[in-house]
């Protein structure tokens, strides 16, 4: 490892699908960084994620909840730069169980606020989603399209989104209180490498690799505007660099899909049949549309998408294919869980 950095830059939540995704390409771009990785290895985390990169980095397990850890890296490492992935991530998992939505996303956030503040960090960003804006709905074909734009109002719906909103007024109560450097991030729903099999894409791929019903909620009809993980990456590495503190800048690439038309895709590329498809009961306070206009992010940083969907939707359809045995070790996991609590919904 290179003794003369010239910069730390701490990435939390960085063993989880983003994330870990983000430390390779800091890894690779910065290597006159120090990277430092804190995470708790909850059931999304996972070090295989960074396994062929890790001599690149320093690893501290740690949760965010707790603020005695947080302060111990903070003093031990005192990061310049801080990029905050970690979170409690999933909508079923928060409608099923709040409480931890709360201590990380939201509790665990400030932790680390309080933390930057007190070492005085050069910048920070948080990285939320585009959830905390609520429900755009269906579109009428006599309407023009509308999107979430920065100025949209927060208007959260689950539990995990009211969390990410919470914890997003708090990044920005800490500019405006304490002049704290900070910026916010909100993406669309990405898709690509070590995306825990929870998740719809990977979700329906180990399903129907094995031939298994692939459970679509509702009527299927619920729009999402995906994203490849290396674009998203891309745009918070901008954003880190360059982005006005204070702001918060839209993530999305004009990418929507129903649920159904990625399920059907999903089993043509496979070549497996449609009658794996499964109506079940739709989630709670389901939300029918999200779609990002990312015209600040090209705008002021020149951030385009540059990973089309066509063709990366089929290059992670392979990445899953060839990493059955990392699919399998999660996926028991996320298994049990559905067994657990989804018992009679696929
Ligand atoms: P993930 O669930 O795959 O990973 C979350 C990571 O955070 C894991 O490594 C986990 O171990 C860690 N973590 C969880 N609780 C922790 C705690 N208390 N202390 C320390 N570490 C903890 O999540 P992801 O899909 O990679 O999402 C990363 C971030 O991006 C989240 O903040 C999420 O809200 C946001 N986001 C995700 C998407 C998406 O489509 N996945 C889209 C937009 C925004
Ligand atoms: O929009 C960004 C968000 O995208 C992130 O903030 C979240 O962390 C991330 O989990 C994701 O949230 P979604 O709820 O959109 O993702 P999920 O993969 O859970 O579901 C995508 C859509 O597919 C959603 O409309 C629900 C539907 N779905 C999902 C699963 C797991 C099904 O129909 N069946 C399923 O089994």
């Amino acid at each position: 490892m290179n003794v003369n950095f010239q910069k730390t830059i701490l990435i939390v939540g960085g063993a989880g699908f983003i994330g870990s995704n983000f430390v390779h390409l800091i890894a690779e771009k910065y290597p006159q960084y120090r990277i430092i990785v804190l995470d708790a290895l909850t059931y999304a985390g996972n070090l295989e994620n960074l396994e062929d990169i890790q001599e690149s980095l320093l690893f501290e397990k740690g949760d965010i909840a707790d603020k005695n850890a947080v302060n111990r890296v903070f003093e031990k490492y005192r990061p310049e730069l801080v990029v905050n992935f970690a979170a409690e991530t999933h909508v079923d998992r928060s409608i099923l169980g709040p409480q931890i939505f709360l201590e990380t996303n939201v509790k665990g956030t400030h932790n680390l606020l309080e933390a930057a503040k007190n070492i005085g960090v050069e910048r920070y960003v948080q990285v939320s989603t585009d959830e905390v804006y609520g429900d755009l709905g269906d579109c009428l074909p006599e309407e023009p399209l509308h999107y979430f734009t920065e100025k949209t109002p927060l208007d959260p719906n689950c539990p995990y989104a009211a969390s990410k909103a919470s914890a997003d007024l708090f990044v920005r109560s800490y500019f405006e209180t304490y002049g704290l450097p900070v910026l916010i991030t909100r993406c669309t729903n990405n898709y690509g490498p070590f995306q825990y099999p929870e998740k719809l894409i990977p979700f329906f791929l180990f399903r129907a690799m094995r031939d298994e019903p692939l459970p679509v909620y509702g009527d299927g009809k619920n729009v999402r505007d995906w994203l490849y993980v290396k674009d998203h990456c891309e745009a918070i590495d901008l954003v880190l660099h360059k982005g006005r503190l204070g702001e918060v800048y839209n993530i999305g690439g004009h990418n929507e899909k129903t649920n159904l038309e990625i399920t059907e895709i999903l089993l043509e590329k496979l070549g497996k049949p449609k009658s794996l498809i499964t109506f079940v009961e739709d989630r709670l306070a389901h939300d029918r549309r999200y779609a990002m206009d990312p015209t600040k992010m090209r705008e002021e940083l020149g951030w385009e998408p540059r990973h089309p969907f066509e063709e990366w939707i089929d290059e992670t359809i392979e990445w899953y294919m060839k990493n059955q045995g990392w699919v399998e070790r999660c996926a028991m996991r996320s298994e049990e869980f559905r067994k657990e609590n989804y018992e009679g919904r696929g």
